[in-house]
Formats: C-alpha cells, sequence, structure tokens
C-alpha cells in the first residue's frame, strides 16, 4: 500500500510518499522559519499564504525527484487537527482535490498522533507505552493503549514547553525557532541561575511553564550582566528536570516501562542525553525519533494514516479542518 501525506498545520509545508511494504518513496519540506523570524513567532496569516504558495511547486519537486507515478498511490493521508486552522485548510484542500482527481479514499490524522507515530518509522513500539509529546503547541501525556485509543493523561495549564523556549529565545534576541538556538547556546553556558519549577511536586500530570518564562524576563531585565549561554543554561535544565520528574512520575503510577518521546523539542540534545541516562538507570524502554522526524513532517503522517486504512477507515470529501479536537476524542471518532 502506497499513500501521499500532506501536512500543514503549521509552519512547515511537508509532503510525503510511503510504501507500508518498501518503506519512504519520497520525504520533502519546506520550512517558513525565515518568514517567522522577524517576528519571534509564527504569524498564521502568514503561515497559510506561504503554505498556498508553496505546496504545488514542492509537489512537483517531489514527484520529480522521486520518479514517482500518481497512478500508483492507494490513498490521501492528511492532518486534520489541531493547528492554525487557515494553514490546515491549504493542506486540507491540497488532500480533497488530489483524491478526488485520482479518484482515491482520504485518510484523516490527528497531527499528535503523527509525531507518537514518527518512532515507529524507525521501530515499532509494543503497547500499552507512555508517549510525552512536547513541541511547540502542546505539552502532554498520553497512555496510548492501541492505535488509535488514546487516554490524556495531563499537559500543560499554560504555555508549551517549544513555545516557551521560542519565547526565551526571543526575549535574548536570538531568532525563531528559539528551540534549537537555546539547545546549541546552552552547551556553552552553566546552570547558575535557580529558577521556578512550577507544579514540579504537584501530584498529577500537568505542567505550567508560562511562570518560568517571566521569570527568565526578570532575570535578563534585573540583571544587566548576565550572559546568554548562562540563561539558556538555566531555562533548559530546569525545563529537563520537570519533564523528567514528571515522566519517572508517569511510569511509576501507570506501571507501563515504555516510553515514547516526541514533537519538535524531542529533538533537543540534552532531552536527549537527560531521558537516556534516566532510562538505564530506571530500567524504562526509551523511543525518540531521530531529529529530523522529530520536527514536523510528513512521513509521521503518513506511517499514522497508513495504520488508520489498514483498519478499513476512511473521510469523506466534504470534511472540513478543525483547529483543535482533542487526541482522545480523535481517537474514538475515527478508530
Ligand atoms: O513539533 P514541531 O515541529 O511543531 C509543532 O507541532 O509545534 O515543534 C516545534 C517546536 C518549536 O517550538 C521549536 O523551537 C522546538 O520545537 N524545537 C526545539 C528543538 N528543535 C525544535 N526545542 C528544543 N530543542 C531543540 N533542538
Ligand atoms: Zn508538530
Amino acid at each position: 500500500m502506497i499513500t501521499l501525506a500532506v501536512e500543514t498545520s503549521c509552519d512547515e509545508t511537508a509532503l510525503a510518499i510511503y510504501d507500508t511494504e518498501k518503506g519512504v518513496i519520497g520525504d520533502i519540506l519546506l520550512s517558513q522559519a525565515k518568514v517567522h523570524s522577524p517576528f519571534g513567532g509564527v504569524v498564521p496569516e502568514l503561515s497559510a499564504r506561504e503554505h498556498t504558495r508553496n505546496i504545488l511547486p514542492l509537489f512537483d519537486r517531489l514527484l520529480k525527484d522521486t520518479g514517482f507515478d500518481l497512478n500508483n498511490v492507494d490513498f490521501i493521508s492528511f492532518t486534520l487537527t489541531p493547528g492554525l486552522i487557515l494553514s490546515l485548510v491549504v493542506g486540507v484542500a491540497f488532500a480533497k482535490a488530489l483524491a478526488y482527481q485520482l479518484n482515491k479514499p482520504l485518510v484523516p490524522v490527528h497531527h499528535l498522533e503523527g509525531h507518537i507515530y514518527s518512532v515507529f518509522l524507525e521501530k515499532k513500539v509494543e503497547y500499552p507505552f507512555l508517549a510525552l509529546v512536547v513541541s511547540g503547541g502542546h505539552t502532554d501525556f498520553y497512555l496510548v493503549e492501541d492505535f488509535s485509543r488514546y487516554k490524556f493523561l495531563g499537559g500543560t495549564l499554560d504555555d508549551a514547553v517549544g513555545e516557551a523556549y521560542d519565547k526565551v529565545a526571543k526575549m535574548l534576541g536570538l531568532g525563531y525557532p528559539g528551540g534549537p538556538i537555546i539547545d546549541r547556546l546552552a552547551r556553552q553556558g552553566k546552570p547558575v541561575y535557580e529558577l521556578p519549577k512550577p507544579l514540579l511536586t504537584d501530584p498529577g500530570f500537568n505542567f505550567s511553564f508560562s511562570g518560568l518564562k517571566t521569570a527568565v524576563l526578570n532575570l535578563i531585565k534585573k540583571e544587566k550582566d548576565v550572559k546568554p549561554e548562562d540563561v539558556a543554561a538555566s531555562f533548559q535544565e530546569t525545563v529537563m528536570e520537570i519533564l523528567l520528574k514528571k515522566t519517572l512520575r508517569a511510569i511509576k503510577e501507570t506501571g507501563i516501562k515504555r516510553l515514547v518521546v516526541v514533537g519538535g523539542v524531542s529533538a533537543n540534545s540534552r532531552l536527549r542525553e537527560v531521558f537516556n541516562e534516566a532510562s538505564e538507570k530506571h530500567g524504562f524502554e526509551l523511543y525518540i525519533p531521530h531529529p529530523r522526524l522529530s520536527t514536523d513532517n510528513a512521513l509521521m503522517i503518513a506511517y499514522a494514516g497508513a495504520e488508520r486504512f489498514k483498519r478499513g477507515i476512511t473521510a469523506p470529501l466534504d470534511i472540513n479542518p478543525q483547529p483543535n479536537i482533542p487526541l482522545e476524542e480523535f481517537g474514538r471518532v475515527w478508530g
């Protein structure tokens, strides 16, 4: 079975062609980082315009690079939710047009489910497992009982962790996306500043990152000679301590010793070190995708779409994107 996948939920226009038996046929992506960089974050209207401008040329490039014959596509996978609605509209309209033209089924995918299944492109994980999704829009814990059976355990009450990375980078005048920049800068600094760890000792699995972000802002304002690399290192160590402590609690309380960590922030080099060490020390299986698969891409949408299609689930051509269907509900409706 071969699927063509479309992902435009945020600031990456991404397309992929994936064969469930033979693997990746093509995978192409255009980042809009340069467009949004002057604003220190994604500007929804600009994102939609960029997707509209770029999706067809990108599609042409994908077909040229792979020499793929479109008649061999079995179904179209696409991100239905969540995301910036104007951006989702572009990808959904494109996926629908393809499905209509090729007379092939449409398969809806939840963006977070795409992230979760990004690890499966490299290695299958046994059910049940825990998923920590850390991205620009989400910081959530799920218990994944089976494909499309997601139980929400907790999530951020305010900013997502990737958003906090982006905002801290903006405060330091470092550009966008802030995650990779802070990741690199932190390597040159020392975590000398004590920063708040909201909800650290709170029972349950919720997070809060907005207080931490404000504390960084106050620190930068208060201390004139602050070293950006030390701020970056202090912020990053604090984030990792919070993520790890909550994760260890989730493992202990659920008794599930299999963890996937996915989403843009899972590309972070320090996160990989900290979680790898913990997995050895506490004896749990850890799966983190290759950094290229951590951040938004269409291959993960292809993989999750194929799992749904295998179960005979498709969507009608009049389906429309939604800005935010919770993963658990999406899994029930489309599972
Ligand atoms: O999953 P993703 O590509 O898009 C969303 O679904 O949000 O995640 C993007 C987020 C951004 O906030 C970006 O700064 C962050 O992931 N990110 C990182 C790293 N690479 C990307 N954060 C920390 N360290 C990184 N190396
Ligand atoms: Zn994402």
